[in-house]
């Protein structure tokens, strides 16, 4: 048994309809037969897939389900929003602060803030991304953009809150562009996000948050990253809807 956990979360961005999203979960449980418990594998398909794939998986102990997106007010009037109330029980992750809402949707931080809250109110781990631009990177100020994404994205969390939340590097540049950081820089990061939460709460704290990898992740590169002590796991987008390459990509943790 592993002294860490390692999390493989498939995120399926706007790809599957419904009757696509439950062959992908048939494709899925015959190509990944054994998920050992030091291990999750969790799915993040569409809104609209997620009582779908939540039927597909009963009886299946091998995957977690999370949400891609969820509005933090329990109700109201918000059209076309569904909020993480909703989604209470039905799953178990909630992704925050994508690069894709933060740049595409103009999400701000306090409203990122909010989300993460909101899924610990509801018992969802939030899965709290952060990273720099490419001109943020060019510029030196990777390290600035992302100590700042941390301290208002964690605004509203306790320290033991903070405890159970997943923190995703993935670089704005290495997102769905085929072109992933190194696993030098996942490293570098990774040491210098530790720093940070450890002078920001403790160091007790700091050591129970996983950092998370995204961004171009491939069967190929999978396993560099999966090398580092300070890894926890992968974020995958594109490659976690074509089971064949989301398969192989679990398959590395164990290489
Ligand atoms: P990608 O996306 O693997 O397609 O680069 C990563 C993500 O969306 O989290």
């Amino acid at each position: 048994m592993r002294e860490k956990v390692i999390y493989i979360v498939g995120n399926w961005k706007m790809y599957c309809s419904p009757s696509e999203a439950s062959l992908l979960v048939q494709r899925l449980t015959d190509a990944i037969t054994h998920v050992p418990a030091d291990m999750k594998v969790v799915l993040c398909p569409p809104s609209l897939d997620i009582t779908t794939v939540r039927h597909e998986l009963e009886g299946n102990d091998r995957f977690l389900l999370g949400a891609q997106n969820a509005y933090p007010k329990d109700e109201g009037a918000f059209t076309g929003e569904i909020s993480v109330a909703m989604l209470k029980g039905l799953v178990d992750y909630l992704i925050v602060g994508h690069s894709e809402r933060r740049h595409g949707f103009g999400e701000r931080d306090g409203l990122i803030a909010q989300k993460v809250a909101a899924a610990r109110r509801n018992k969802i781990t939030p899965i709290l991304c952060v990273g720099e631009t490419h001109e943020e990177r060019l510029s030196g100020h990777a390290k600035i953009v992302v100590a700042d994404q941390l301290e208002t994205g964690l605004a509203l969390m306790t320290p033991e809150e903070v405890k159970r939340v997943i923190i995703a590097y993935e670089p704005v540049w290495a997102i769905g562009t085929g072109d992933s950081a190194t696993p030098e820089d996942a490293k570098d990061m990774f040491s210098y996000m530790r720093r940070w939460l450890t002078t920001a709460y403790s160091q007790k704290v700091s050591q129970a948050v996983p950092f998370l990898y995204g961004g171009s992740v491939t069967p190929e590169n999978a396993h560099a990253f999966l090398a580092l002590v300070s890894c926890n796991g992968l974020l995958v987008g594109g490659a976690s809807v074509n089971y064949q390459s989301f398969a192989s990509i679990v398959s590395k943790v164990d290489d």
